[in-house]
């Protein structure tokens, strides 16, 4: 009888062995349900701990931007002027059954900072690096019934950064199961070493995990598919013997006629790689695969797929205005389609290890990336910086970076560096030929640069180290030209450039001096005015920098610039200079913080697009007799005629290598209207129209219809219009919103870098006649619909359809 019961469970426990090996892998998302409590105690990480009074919510979450703008938080205004310190999260859950008997693993896209992590009491580890992806394993911590998952996250020590951070786990969180034997983290990469028009050779590494060191023969496929699904390359290694608890295999495929990735078709296959131990499937992992080439020509610039293209890229920091820090993919899509629009083609990743959905947002839409590792090194920038973590953590770091992000095909560059003291330093020699070799070591497809300030090569300690791909330029525009005579043979990038200054709407004249605030390292900035405005007429940068136009009329005119990346495309959290408190948003961006363009957006969109441009500019009320700079941005046309209350004020063409017209015009209310001609046939025309007071508001979804799935947005445009319906361009009116049915408004913004009001809150004042609700649906489909209203205004109303998942 025993005997046979033992026989029973044995063939049960087979059995449940055979499930775990037959199904494979599964990974949830980890978001819902988490407990936080803004503050410390230490025995939070204990799994009886009770937090039932703590608030429940749904991550990503970055409590800085829920709290209170104050000049005294230790941020400073430079980190956004938001409060930061220590906080935890806790999540209890049960391991679903299809979990068990397998491998789990609890993945953290990003959590900012310094967070440590526990499972039913015990550390799995801290991860000081905000900025960075990592796992933990939990498998044999886990138990029937309940288990909790203690975080504690400490942004306490400030000052860190020299921008907004965010804090908390404001990126996404993931858990996985696999077999005993399957693909390790980040363990494939694929590559396309050679490629041509009718062909191209895939080549497919994967990593096999083998930790129990399970004695079997193991057979590994890779299925290549096409964006439909279909197979269209598929090879295998059959009985591999697994020796290690980690082993690489690697195998060539072939893709015949494939349709290649480029950033006007960012084509996408992908590589399935499946496990089998004994003849069953394990695992199956899926990468994504752009078959695409490229390559940087010292004198001709940059390559894709044997056409050359020029960068028109920006850099980004992570912050997602109103929303913070906290991860949405939506609010990263809606950005990158704002850059679209104007013709940006790439972005860099200023100054860190992006969110990995903006890697697939960039592999989706055809951006090209710079993904940038660090912005510090061993030599601080603030007290509290990575520098304290750099010499323990900086080679893991890096290298989970590159093969967290290497198979993405819109990666052109890696970037080691933004701006790094050791450029300085005799220091900066070994530090990069050893940080050069750990990102070869795991990719070695792609060129490697540090973005570079100190011009005097001699004096350069990162450039001396000789082990870099590309000089990385920032800013000195003026150096390009030269640049081959100086550095024969070397490729140049601008990897940053410009940091020009502007407030959306805001305008100072005269429009034609340049003025660099603040002047010089030395003098403190008191020009400006009482508005903590930057007149918008693109004619103010940093005195290290240069407006939209001085940049780009030179990157333009030479081969070898292989492009440029602007500083910046949107305003971001912090660093407002040249304003003191309360400004605390910068002021660099093409495109406000809110995400309304400014008026430099037109100048790119004149030059980096082939769609017909033609902006007006500035508003059209002002004082009587006032003498107005009246700028356009053009394209596609030979001149453009401005008229007056009907009245012709003359016809301009762009002159030389100018990149705009202007009139000086004495101010008379009315109507100004701009018409851009192309062989005498009339091309665009725009007409601007001098508002009366405010009469009404207008609401502009720019989606109507979200998915109800708890995390889509509507992004609603708040305008202020007189009651013929002309935008009111000083209108600051307090808008007030109610919001009905299953959603909640996610923030609200104007784009002023100088407002203190909350960025959570049903109520926003508008700024030079714009506001903005980010309306956030919750899980249930039906309708929304808001409401906005204003002493005084007649109200607007939009519905917007929440449809179901
Ligand atoms: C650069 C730096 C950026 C930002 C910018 C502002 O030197 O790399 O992070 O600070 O200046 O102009």
């Amino acid at each position: 009888m025993m005997l046979r019961k033992n026989l029973v469970l044995l063939l049960l426990m087979l059995t449940v062995g055979a499930v775990a090996y037959g199904t494979p892998r599964i990974r949830q998302n980890f978001n819902q349900d988490w407990k936080f409590f803004l503050g410390d105690d230490a025995a939070a990480k204990l799994p009886g701990f009770k937090d039932g009074k703590w608030r429940t919510l749904t991550l990503p979450h970055d409590w800085s931007i829920e709290g209170k703008f104050d000049e005294k938080n230790p941020a400073k205004p430079e980190g956004g002027g938001l409060p930061t310190g220590i906080a935890w999260y806790r999540k209890t859950f049960t391991l679903p059954a299809s979990m068990q008997k397998k491998d789990v693993f609890i993945e953290f896209d990003g959590v900012y900072k310094n967070s440590e992590v526990w499972i039913n009491g015990h550390l799995l580890g801290k991860r000081p690096y905000g900025y960075i992806s990592f796992r933990y394993e939990l498998t044999k911590y886990l138990k029937t019934g309940q288990n909790v998952i203690a975080v504690r996250v400490d942004n306490a020590a400030q000052p860190d950064s020299r921008w907004y951070s965010g804090s908390g786990i404001y990126r996404n969180v993931w858990l996985t199961a696999t077999g005993k034997v399957a693909v390790n983290q980040w363990g494939t990469f694929v590559s396309t070493p050679s490629v041509s028009k009718t062909s191209a050779n895939v080549y497919i590494k994967t990593q096999i995990r083998n930790k129990e060191r399970v004695k079997a023969k193991i057979d590994v496929k890779w299925e290549v598919h096409d964006a439909d699904g279909k197979v269209v390359s598929a090879t295998e290694m059959k009985d591999i013997s697994l020796k290690d608890t980690l082993f690489e295999v690697a195998e060539f495929a072939r893709v015949n006629n494939p349709k290649l990735w480029s950033v006007k078709q960012p084509y996408l296959y992908k590589v399935m790689t499946r496990v089998f131990v004994n003849k069953t499937l394990t695992d199956t992992y899926e990468t994504p695969l752009g078959i695409r080439y490229f390559n940087f020509d010292a004198k001709k610039g940059f390559f894709l797929n044997g056409e050359s293209l020029k960068i028109l890229g920006v850099c980004m920091h992570h912050d997602l205005g109103a929303l913070g820090a906290a991860v949405n993919v939506r609010a990263m899509e809606r950005q990158l389609e704002i850059l679209k629009e104007m013709g940006c083609n790439a972005i860099r990743t200023a100054h860190n290890p992006p969110a990995p959905e903006l890697l697939d947002l960039c592999d989706k839409m055809g951006f090209l990336v710079m993904d940038e590792a660090f912005d510090i090194w061993a030599k601080k920038k603030n007290k509290q910086d990575y520098h304290l973590d750099f010499p323990e953590w900086h080679q893991r770091d890096l290298q989970d970076m590159v093969k967290r992000d290497r198979n993405h095909p819109s990666i052109i560059l890696w970037s080691i560096g933004n701006e790094i003291r050791e450029q300085f330093d005799s220091t900066g020699v070994a530090l990069t030929r050893s940080l050069v070799k750990m990102v070869k070591d795991v990719d070695a497809t792609r060129p490697v640069l540090s973005a570079l300030t100190e011009t005097d090569s001699a004096k350069n300690f990162i450039y001396q180290a000789k082990a870099l791909d590309i000089y990385g330029l920032n800013y000195n525009h003026k150096l390009y030209k030269d640049f081959p005579k100086n550095y024969p043979g070397q490729t140049l990038l601008p990897s940053e450039t410009t940091s020009a200054f502007a407030t959306r709407g805001f305008y100072d004249m005269p429009s034609d001096s340049i003025r660099r605030w603040p002047k010089d390292g030395k003098t403190k900035f008191t020009d400006g005015n009482a508005a903590w405005a930057v007149s918008a007429y693109d004619n103010v940068s940093a005195y290290w920098g240069s407006t939209h136009e001085e940049t780009w009329k030179e990157a333009k005119k030479y081969a070898h610039v292989p492009g440029i990346f602007v500083w910046s495309g949107f305003d971001f959290l912090g660093e407002p200079i040249p304003y003191p408190w309360p400004a605390r948003s910068s002021y660099y961006g093409i495109i406000d913080l809110a995400g309304f363009p400014k008026d430099a957006y037109y100048m790119y969109q004149s030059e980096w697009t082939s769609k017909p441009v033609l902006h007006l500019f500035p508003h059209w009320n002002w004082t009587p007799g006032k003498k107005i700079d009246v700028w356009a941005y053009y394209n596609n046309a030979d001149e453009v005629e401005l008229f007056l209350n009907g009245k012709s004020l003359g016809t301009k063409s762009k002159q030389g290598e100018e990149l705009h017209v202007v009139w000086p015009v004495n101010f008379e209310a009315g109507t100004l209207k701009a018409v851009s001609r192309k062989n005498g046939q009339v091309v665009l025309i725009r007409e601007i129209k001098t508002a009366g007071k405010p009469a009404k508001i207008e609401l502009i979804a720019d989606r109507t219809t979200i998915t109800a799935d708890g995390k889509d947005l509507s992004f609603v445009t708040v305008r202020i219009l007189d009651a013929d319906g002309n935008p009111v361009p000083d209108a600051a009116n307090r808008v007030q919103f109610k919001l009905e049915g299953e959603g909640t408004i996610a923030g609200v913004d104007n784009g002023f870098q100088a407002s203190l009001e909350p960025f959570k809150a049903y109520y926003r004042k508008a700024y030079n006649g714009l506001c903005l609700a980010i309306v956030q649906a919750k899980t249930k489909a039906g309708k929304l619909t808001l409401t906005a209203s204003s002493e005084g205004l007649q109200q607007a109303v939009v519905t917007i359809t929440l449809k179901g998942k």
